[in-house]
């Protein structure tokens, strides 16, 4: 539905996106992760037609038409990373606004603006807006035309638990309908709710594209358990690298890096050795570290 061929994108001397080639399928969510500057916003604008490819293609539908075409725009739906409407208008205006643009039903209105949860403030204008009340504004927008594709970039960055709670029931509302859509988000959560699969961007290269599954076990293996030990002798480090040997001392804490369904046989060793577990805290693996993974592994 959208395919990436060997896109590029140079600005100036910069290399901001180096040879992507990547298919979101019809009906797929696909979400785009990476650091900041890794390309995915000019990705997104790319597939969008807002900017053209140095070199490469971004073709959308199928047949795959070139993603510059008024044809190909009119089943795109964009929302860019930051949204800005006239400050004099209210809500309920800027929406009818796009509609009229792009030819959507009256009736889409107040949908729009329930599955944004704006109602309250839909007749206020827009320049008294909080950040997130203009985010929630921008989804509206981008929900109107039920266009078949969605790119959405940095959906829920400014978003409170109600604000992402409303986008996570219009997202998987459009996924059930079978449209395809391509986000970017820094939130691990929002990405592991929403998507069926993973595309990782690094200093503007694919660094790899991931199932659900695949995203986890990478993840896990980044994982983190600390454990305050008491007493804590030297036989007890011993014991737990049997099953755990990555396992060292900071301090007091006894770090043990590895996999959540490794962790109780390390706690069992720990109390096998006669030591007391005072407390503990585990953390799973975090993006950042999964991407500087990703770019060690790279060739
Ligand atoms: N119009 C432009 N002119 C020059 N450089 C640009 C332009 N747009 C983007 N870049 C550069 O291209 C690189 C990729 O930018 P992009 O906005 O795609 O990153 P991103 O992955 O969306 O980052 P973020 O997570 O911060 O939103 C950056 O180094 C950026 O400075
Ligand atoms: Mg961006």
């Amino acid at each position: 539905m959208i395919a990436f061929d060997a896109f590029r994108k140079v600005f100036g001397l910069y290399v901001a996106v180096d040879g992507l080639t990547l298919e979101v399928r019809p009906g797929e969510t696909l979400a785009l992760l990476g650091p900041n500057g890794s390309g995915k916003t000019t990705t997104l604008k790319a597939a969008a037609g807002l900017i053209r490819p140095t070199s490469g293609s971004v073709r959308l539908g199928a047949p795959g038409r070139d993603a510059c075409l008024p044809e190909a725009r009119a089943v795109v739906s964009f929302l860019p990373q930051r949204v800005s409407f006239p400050d004099t208008l209210t809500g309920r205006e800027v929406v009818e606004f796009y509609r009229a643009l792009r030819g959507t039903a009256p009736g889409r209105i107040d949908d729009a603006l329930r599955f944004a949860s704006l109602n309250g403030a839909s007749n206020r204008p827009v320049g008294t807006y909080s950040g997130g009340m203009t985010q929630r504004l921008g989804l509206a927008v981008a929900v109107l035309p039920e266009a078949p594709v969605l790119l959405l970039d940095e959906p829920t960055a400014a978003l409170d638990p109600e604000g992402l709670a409303a986008f996570y029931a219009m997202a998987e509302h459009h996924a059930g309908e079978g449209r395809t859509v391509l986000f970017t988000s820094h939130q691990l959560g929002d990405a592991e709710r929403l998507a069926d699969r993973f595309a990782v961007l690094v200093s503007g290269r694919l660094a790899a594209v991931l199932t659900q599954g695949q995203l986890h076990n990478r993840l896990a293996e980044h994982g983190v358990m600390r454990v305050r030990v008491s007493p804590s002798g030297p036989g007890l480090l011993q014991r737990v690298r049997e099953t755990a040997p990555r396992a060292r001392f900071e301090g007091e804490e006894l770090v043990v890096p590895g996999p959540s369904d490794a962790r109780p046989a390390a706690l069992d060793a720990i109390r096998a050795a006669g030591g007391v577990i005072v407390a503990f805290t585990a953390e799973e693996g975090r993006l950042d570290v999964l991407y500087r993974a990703l770019v060690e592994e790279a060739p």
